[in-house]
C-alpha cells in the first residue's frame, strides 16, 4: 500500500470499493491500530500515531474506534448475546447494554442470542458482530464487507442505522462490493486498487468516473447491473 491519504470527518460516511486484494481490509486494520503501516501518520481524534510502530505496543483507539472484521472475529466459546455484551460489561456502562438490546431487536436477532456462533447462519453472525460494534457507541466505526451475507431487508435496516449514526456525528468508513449500497449510503467514495487510491470523491464518481481504472471497474459492475 502506498501514498494512501484519507481524511474522514465526524458525520461523514466513506465507502471504500475496489477489487479483491486491493488492500481495503488492510487499510481498515491500519486505521484501527491492529496493523502498522511502513511509514506515515494516523491522526485519530487528536491522537497522533507515527508509523512504523509495533501494533502490539500500540495503545489501541478502541472502543472510540471500532472495527467489524471481514472475518467477524466472534468468540466461538461465547453465546452470540455474550459476544455483544461482554465488551460492554468491561465498559461498565449500563446505558450501552440497553442500547445493545435495542440493536438486537432492531435487527430481529434477539431471540437467537443464546446460540453460539457455529449454530447460526453467516448473515446472522454478521448481524451480531455489527450489533457488538454499534453498541460500543464509537466515534469512528469501521465496517469491513458490511453487506456481504445480508439480505435486502437487513441491508435496509443497516442503511437506516448508518444514516442515524452519522447524523449523530459518528464517522463511518465501510468496505462493500455492493456498489448500489455504496451509492445510496456513502457521502464519499474511495476506489482502491493494488494498495493505491486511484480515485475518490462524492458518489457521483460512480456515474462519472475520471480514471480509466475506475471506468473499467464500473464497466464490469454495469454488465452485472450493479449500478442502477
Ligand atoms: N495475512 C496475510 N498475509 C500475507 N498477505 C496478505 C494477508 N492478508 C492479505 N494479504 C495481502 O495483502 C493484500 C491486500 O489484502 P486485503 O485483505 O487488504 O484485500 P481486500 O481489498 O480487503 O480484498 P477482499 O475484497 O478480497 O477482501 C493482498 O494482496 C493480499 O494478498
Ligand atoms: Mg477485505
Amino acid at each position: 500500500m502506498s501514498d494512501v491519504s484519507l481524511d474522514v470527518r465526524p458525520g461523514e460516511v466513506v465507502g471504500i470499493i475496489g477489487p479483491s486484494g486491493a488492500g481495503k481490509s488492510t487499510l481498515l486494520r491500519v486505521i484501527a491500530g491492529i496493523e502498522s503501516a511502513n511509514s506515515g501518520q494516523l491522526n485519530l481524534c487528536s491522537h497522533l500515531y507515527d508509523f512504523p510502530c509495533d501494533p502490539l505496543r500500540l495503545h489501541k483507539p478502541w472502543p472510540k474506534t471500532t472495527l467489524v472484521f471481514q472475518s467477524l472475529c466472534l468468540w466461538p466459546h461465547l453465546s452470540l448475546r455474550e459476544n455483544v455484551l461482554m465488551p460492554l460489561r468491561q465498559q461498565m456502562d449500563m446505558s450501552k447494554i440497553e442500547r445493545a438490546e435495542e440493536y438486537l431487536e432492531m435487527f430481529q436477532i434477539e431471540k437467537i442470542g443464546s446460540r453460539f456462533p457455529n449454530q447460526v447462519s453467516g448473515g446472522q453472525r454478521q448481524l451480531f458482530a455489527l450489533c457488538r460494534a454499534l453498541s460500543l457507541d464509537p466515534d469512528l466505526l469501521l465496517l469491513d464487507e458490511v453487506t456481504a451475507s445480508l439480505d435486502v431487508e437487513h441491508i435496509r435496516t443497516l442503511r437506516e442505522v448508518i444514516t442515524d449514526r452519522s447524523k449523530q456525528g459518528v464517522a463511518i468508513v465501510f468496505v462493500s462490493h455492493s456498489l448500489g449500497f455504496v451509492r445510496k449510503t456513502a457521502n464519499v467514495v474511495v476506489f482502491l486498487d493494488r494498495g493505491e487510491i486511484h480515485e475518490n470523491g462524492p458518489v457521483s464518481i460512480l456515474s462519472d468516473p475520471k480514471t480509466d481504472r475506475l471506468k473499467r471497474f464500473l464497466f464490469a459492475a454495469d454488465e452485472l447491473n450493479e449500478i442502477e
